[in-house]
């Protein structure tokens, strides 16, 4: 079995995880746009690729799959997880399962609006919403919410542009200076991420990590700790299966008064996944297992509680990039 991570970026523990599930099964090739990637330099080889928006992308990651022999293929980046599942068939014509989930699925992930309706409609708890600020301003208005609330774009990614907000000021400057703004009610309470993982082959949630985010840095989980609810796992496992999510899946969620509110979702492994490896919850291997056909056992919250995760920096150094060749393969 062969694996391809797309946009694998900086996502060395990502590539390190893979190549130990694939180890004695086949190779895990990487690609990113960039020469300057080092999760590319982890892999067994790596392509140079085009970015994904460029004309004819597609077919290049066809050409690396017959050419790789490659199985499955997975991006790393959100952008492009739509741009799979809408190939979906065509990889399936070279032999590669896209691990993923559906495209509507993955828009519907992309735009936190879109989200928000969907989970008010199935009777999920999360932070009422608002793209327009002039329906905003009714229900503040009528005394339906209260400041602070939380300004962010709808299709945001990485913290950017997001903004607690005191007052309606402030809301009219962010709104004057930026277009895609939502409004949000303000979440106050414990950060929460869920490393899921649903198994392609049964349809089951096979495996479920929680955490507790402790500070956050850049956009990303800095430090936290790994707990285990099974109120949550439960809550977790409903809401994927009700969606329909398929392979990895990375959850927001916040605890308030004992109550979980769902804040976002990433159909593709978060940058807190590492976490979630290091305690026991190795999603690479239930991936090599459906690749080979087979449905994973359900295995949720099979770690240990109380097990800290604290970042830090690493360095690549090499010597042998060409930065004129363009295409290394
Ligand atoms: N409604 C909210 N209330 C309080 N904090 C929020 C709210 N929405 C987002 N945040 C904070 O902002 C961060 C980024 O927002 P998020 O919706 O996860 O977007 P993205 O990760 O795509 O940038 C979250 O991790 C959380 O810390
Ligand atoms: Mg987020």
């Amino acid at each position: 079995m062969n694996v391809l991570i797309l946009a694998a970026g900086t996502r060395n523990k990502v590539v390190q995880y893979f190549r130990k599930a694939f180890e004695n099964e086949g190779n895990v090739i990487a690609a990113d746009a960039s020469k300057l990637a080092p999760a590319i330099y982890d892999a067994d080889k790596y392509y140079i690729v085009p970015p994904i928006t460029a004309d004819g992308y597609i077919d290049t990651i066809l050409e690396i799959c017959k050419k790789e022999k490659i199985d499955g293929v997975l991006s790393l980046i959100d952008p492009e997880l739509s741009l799979l599942a809408e190939n979906s068939e065509k990889f399936k014509a070279v032999g590669a399962t896209v691990i993923g989930s559906s495209y509507a699925l993955c828009e519907m992930s992309l735009d936190k609006m879109k989200m928000y309706e969907w989970l008010t409609a199935h009777g999920y708890r999360c932070a009422r919403s608002w793209k327009d600020k002039n329906e905003f301003y009714k229900a503040a208005d009528a005394g339906e919410v209260k400041y602070p609330v939380f300004v962010k774009p709808h299709k945001g990614s990485a913290s950017i542009s997001i903004s607690k907000v005191c007052d309606k000021e402030s809301i009219d400057v962010l709104f004057a200076h930026e277009d895609g703004l939502m409004i949000q009610e303000y979440l106050d309470g414990q950060e929460i991420g869920a490393d899921v993982y649903v198994d392609i082959i049964s349809g089951e949630v096979v495996s479920v990590f929680t955490k507790k985010k402790l500070k956050m840095r850049a956009g990303e989980t800095d430090k936290a700790v790994s707990f285990k609810d099974d109120r949550l796992f439960a809550l977790i496992e409903k809401f994927v299966i009700e969606a329909g999510f398929s392979g990895q899946v990375d959850i927001d969620i916040f605890e308030i008064d004992g109550q979980y509110f769902i804040s976002e979702v990433n159909p593709r492994f978060g940058g807190g996944y590492p976490h979630a490896y290091e305690c026991g919850c190795d999603h690479m291997k239930l991936i090599l297992e459906n690749l080979r056909g087979n449905a994973n056992k359900k295995n949720i919250g099979n770690y240990e509680e109380g097990v800290y995760m604290m970042k830090y920096n690493e360095i690549m150094m090499r010597k042998d990039i060409d930065e004129k060749n363009t295409c290394i393969g």
